[in-house]
Order: structure tokens, then sequence, then C-alpha cells
């Protein structure tokens, strides 16, 4: 049976969940926050809002309660990867820093290298794996967090030791401390003669970030990416920061992760980078992505290897959507193709009523501004 709970029925009315307790508790129903109600119920509350649960909701509700059932019959959650982020002002470093990075992956080989630019890839470094998203800026970074999103669980943030604290500096600090992320600080260009680390400290002490040596909770590492020096140091503070977090996640359920970056290619059609939070996500399987369903027809990785399996913390390309979605968006492996086709149609309904509605106010708007 589909279920949702007090609290996210409250979140997706967006009303407070005691409301709701108390609109149940009008209907008679003693409930908590986390108490699943059935659509019934969950229907009679939200019309109490004036909220009508339409067919969408409730193919929603089926795949929650599904996952939900995937989860209890779910394996162990095992440590995973972190994803790594990096953020900081223009030029102070943060493509030589993920060049230097990408030269101590053992994965890559010889000759090999990245081939492929798919919006994010896993590292195999000598002190543990790590993934990085790239993202080109930081409206990338607050996009996909007002999607709703959350990829990152680490923010490298990059700072020249010869420049200090600059404007998209604090907008990094800003945006990292807002979606609740750690920071691990790289000073960078410490080769260079004017180079003054402990400034940058002082600066960054003045927004909190207050290193491990002065009392304060915040990993620093003395970086050049020009001179390759640091980079090991700075991958095992990385590591050091996820132990904290206790990063984990079950790899023996159905894949959910998140659209890192789509688009239409000419020959392969649709392509997606997915992400994978949960799960393991293999050829054959049937999925939903934003408002599109599909079925894997082939796994990439960033070295354009065809592979078998993507589990948590994996970023893979993903061919076999009917569409192209956005970034940001949910992709979630469902149980068969009936179940992905119906939840895709349903959000299509759905966005194009919100599309008409938008719609229809805005001409009613021109109308009033031409009166
Ligand atoms: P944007 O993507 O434009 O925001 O810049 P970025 O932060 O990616 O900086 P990028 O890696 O492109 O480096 C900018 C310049 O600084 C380049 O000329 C690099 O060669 C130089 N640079 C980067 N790291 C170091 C370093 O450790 N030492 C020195 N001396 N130069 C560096
Ligand atoms: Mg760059």
């Amino acid at each position: 049976v589909a279920t949702i709970s007090v609290g996210d029925l409250a979140k997706r009315m967006g009303v407070k969940a005691s409301e709701v307790i108390a609109a149940l508790m009008r209907l008679g129903v003693l409930a908590t926050l986390n108490q699943a109600l059935d659509v019934d119920t969950a229907a009679l509350v939200a019309a109490d809002f004036g909220y009508e649960v339409e067919q969408a909701m409730t193919e929603e509700l089926e795949v929650e309660a599904l996952q939900e059932q995937e989860a209890e019959m779910g394996g162990e959650a095992l440590p995973r990867p972190p994803v790594v982020t990096v953020m900081g002002h223009v030029d102070h470093g943060k493509t030589s820093i993920l060049d230097a990075i990408r030269k101590t992956d053992v994965a890559a080989g010889e000759a090999g290298g990245i081939t492929q630019h798919i919006g994010a890839y896993h590292v195999q470094a000598p002190s543990g794996d790590l993934t990085f998203v790239d993202t080109p800026g930081h409206a990338a970074f607050t996009e996909m967090r007002s999607r709703g999103a959350k990829v990152t669980d680490i923010v490298v943030l990059v700072v020249a030791a010869d420049d200090g604290v600059m404007d998209q500096t604090k907008e990094a600090i800003a945006h990292s401390k807002a979606a609740e992320v750690p920071i691990v600080v790289a000073v960078n260009k410490i080769d260079k003669d004017n180079a003054d680390p402990d400034r940058v400290k002082r600066e960054l002490s003045d927004f909190g970030l207050i290193p491990e040596e002065w009392g304060g909770q915040t990993i620093y590492c003395l970086t050049s990416a020009k001179k390759g020096v640091g980079i090991e140091e700075l991958l095992e503070s990385i590591q050091l920061q996820a132990e904290i977090l206790e990063l984990r996640a079950d790899p023996s359920r159905k894949a959910k992760g998140t659209v890192i970056e789509a688009q239409l290619h000419k020959g392969r059609g649709p392509v997606a980078t997915v992400l994978v939070q949960e799960g393991t996500l293999r050829p054959g399987d049937h999925f939903v992505a934003g408002i599109y369903s599909g079925k894997v027809r082939m796994l990439i990785n960033e070295r354009g290897e065809q592979v078998q399996e993507a589990g948590p913390s994996i970023p893979v390309e993903v061919q076999g959507l009917s569409g192209v979605p956005q970034a940001g968006d949910e992709f979630i492996v469902l149980t068969d193709e009936k179940m992905a086709k119906s939840v895709a149609n349903a959000r299509q309904l759905k966005a194009r009523e919100t599309e008409l509605a938008s719609a229809s106010k805005v001409s009613l708007d021109n109308l009033f501004e031409k009166m």
C-alpha cells in the first residue's frame, strides 16, 4: 500500500507539520511526524488545506512506498566514497588542482587520462576513492540545490596564497554553508614569492573557517598545483573529513541518484550523466529521470569505457532515455517498464498543467498591463 509520512505531506503542501497533525486530530487520527498515512487519509487531510491528491501524487506515493520496501528488504549500508566539489575565485587554481588530482588516479593508467567529459569523475587515489563533480560555476551549484538535489558531501575551497579571499571565495563559503556542506581549504600557489598562507588563514577565520592548528575545526592544506606539492595531503584530508561524515549507502538496492548533466547527442540520442547515490545501476534497468522514463541501454564511465554496473558515489553516462532531463533531476530505478512509464506520464501531465497555469497567469498579467 502506498503511504506518505506526516512530515513529507506537510512539506509537499508547504505547511507546518504541526498543522497537519492538528488537522489529523480533527479527523480523529492521532499522528506523529514520522507516521505513515495511507493515500485516503492523506487525501482527506490535503483537502483540508485545499489540495487535491491527484493521480500524479498517488503515483509518486507508490514510488516512495516501493523504495521504502526496497530499503527494508535491502542489505547493509556500506561505506561509500565522498562526492567532492571544488570551488573558489577565478584563476585561483581549481582546474589545475583537479588536473593534479587526476594524475594520481591509478585507474587512469599511463596512456589513459580522461578522454571524455561527463561532468563528474571518479578517482582511485592512493589514499582512497573519491568522486569529483564539476560545477563550472557557483550558479550551477545553487541551481542544483534549488531543485532539491544534494550531490556534494564536501567542498574543497581553493584560495590563492598570493591573492587571498576574494568575492567568489566569499560566495563559495556562503553556498557551502547554506547547503551545510563541510569545507576543506586548499591554500594554493604556495610556490609563488609573494605567497602568504597565514594571511589566507586569518582572512578565512573571519568567516568561521578557523584552522585546526589555531584551535578550530577546518582542515587547511598548502598546495602548489603547478609543482604538484601537497596534492596527496589534500586527498588525505578530504578522506579524513569524509570519515567524520560516515558516508554510507546500500549497494544491494535498486539505484537512485541525481542527473548531473544531460544533452541530446547526435548519434546516441539523449544521454545523461547520473551520479548514483543509493543502490547499483545496471544495463536493462527501467527508470524515471525527471519527466522521462527509459531503460538503461549502456553505461559509460568517465574514460569512455562501457561498464556493467555503477554503485554508490559512482558517476556514469546513461544511454536509453526517452528525452533530455534537467540537471538536478532525480533518477530512480523502478520495478518494470509499466511503472516507469506511468510515473513519467504522470509527471509530464503535472508539468504541463503547471506550465499552462503559469502561461494563463502571464497572459492575464499582460492584459492588465495593457489596460
Ligand atoms: P577559472 O576556471 O577561470 O575560475 O580558474 P581556475 O580557478 O580553474 O584556475 P586555473 O587552474 O585555470 O589556474 C589559473 C592560473 O593560475 C593558470 O595560469 C595556472 O597555471 C596558475 N596556477 C594554478 N595553480 C598554480 C600554482 O600552484 N602555482 C602557480 N604559480 N600558478 C598556478
Ligand atoms: Mg577552471
